[in-house]
């Protein structure tokens, strides 16, 4: 089988690489188990300084795999993988840094909310068709897309599903920087070496300040979790996951 998720070290740098490139990295349950499996070992390991998020050329994450939606629309189960790297991703102790080029949908630009750099290229496009598709926003971004973005910019991001350019997010503070493709990686791990060589202890200290109180954060995953949990059995969402996988392309 094809490693979907490639965890690779850099020095004190986990590199944590979505690596799903025919299918854009949709995320199936086996990549969100691998990657929270990856957050909590690096968290453990005293050698790791901080996480790093990248995808493929020209595809960060096309979102959550609408194949497994469908199961779960049509009556089947669903698994908890999803929330188990939902509660990771809140909970990470170490500072997360992503890359992202290019398709950067759904989970693709809610993951980026929770890290603390995020690098983007010109040609990536930042989108949540959450509502779209019948759903509701996911990952907490129903608490920190208005903070990052004040309220209409979050509805222009999570409400009408708008897309955001690198230049948008940025002036908008979605995203740290805008890199050339050629250049993201190396700015990337650049600014993860830079986090690795502050003294360990006050940056998470520094960290934990700039984050607490997280039980917000988790009480809002909850409740998006179970609205979306719904949402999933609902017509709406049935009808436009099941237009997704058979449509007919030209
Ligand atoms: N789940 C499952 N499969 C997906 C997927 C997803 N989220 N995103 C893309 N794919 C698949 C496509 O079905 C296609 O598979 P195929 O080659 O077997 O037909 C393959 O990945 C390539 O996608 P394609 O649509 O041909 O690429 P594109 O560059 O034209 O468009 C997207 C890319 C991401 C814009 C488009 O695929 C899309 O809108 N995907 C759905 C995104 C989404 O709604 N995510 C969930 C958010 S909650």
């Amino acid at each position: 089988m094809t490693d979907h998720i490639l965890i690779e070290r850099w020095g004190a740098v986990q590199i944590i690489r979505m690596n799903r490139p025919d299918k854009k990295n949709a995320l199936t349950r086996a990549m969100y188990a691998k990657m929270s499996a990856a957050l909590s070992e690096g968290d453990a390991d005293p050698t790791a300084r901080v996480h790093v998020f990248l995808g493929v050329p020209g595809a960060f994450s096309s979102g959550n795999d609408l194949a497994d939606f469908l199961v779960i629309a049509t009556g089947g189960e669903g698994g908890n993988e999803v929330w188990d790297f939902l509660m990771a991703l809140a909970k990470a102790e170490k500072p997360m840094v992503s890359g992202v080029d290019g398709i950067a949908v759904g989970i693709g630009t809610t993951l980026n909310l929770h890290c603390d750099l995020t690098f983007a290229t010109p040609r990536t496009l930042f989108r949540t068709p959450f509502v779209d598709l019948g759903l509701v926003p996911e990952a907490g971004s129903s608490l920190l897309a208005p903070q990052v973005l004040g309220r209409q910019g979050a509805f222009a991001l999570l409400g009408l599903g708008e897309g955001f350019s690198a230049e948008r997010a940025k002036a908008a503070g979605l995203i740290y920087d805008m890199v050339a493709e050629d250049a993201l990686e190396g700015a990337v791990l650049a600014a993860a070496a830079e986090i690795a060589a502050k003294p360990p202890q006050a940056l998470k200290i520094a960290r934990d300040l700039m984050r607490e109180p997280r039980e917000e954060l988790v009480a809002r995953i909850k409740l998006e979790s179970e609205h979306f949990r719904e949402r999933l059995k609902s017509d709406e969402a049935r009808a436009a996951l099941t237009a997704f996988m058979t449509r007919k392309k030209g």
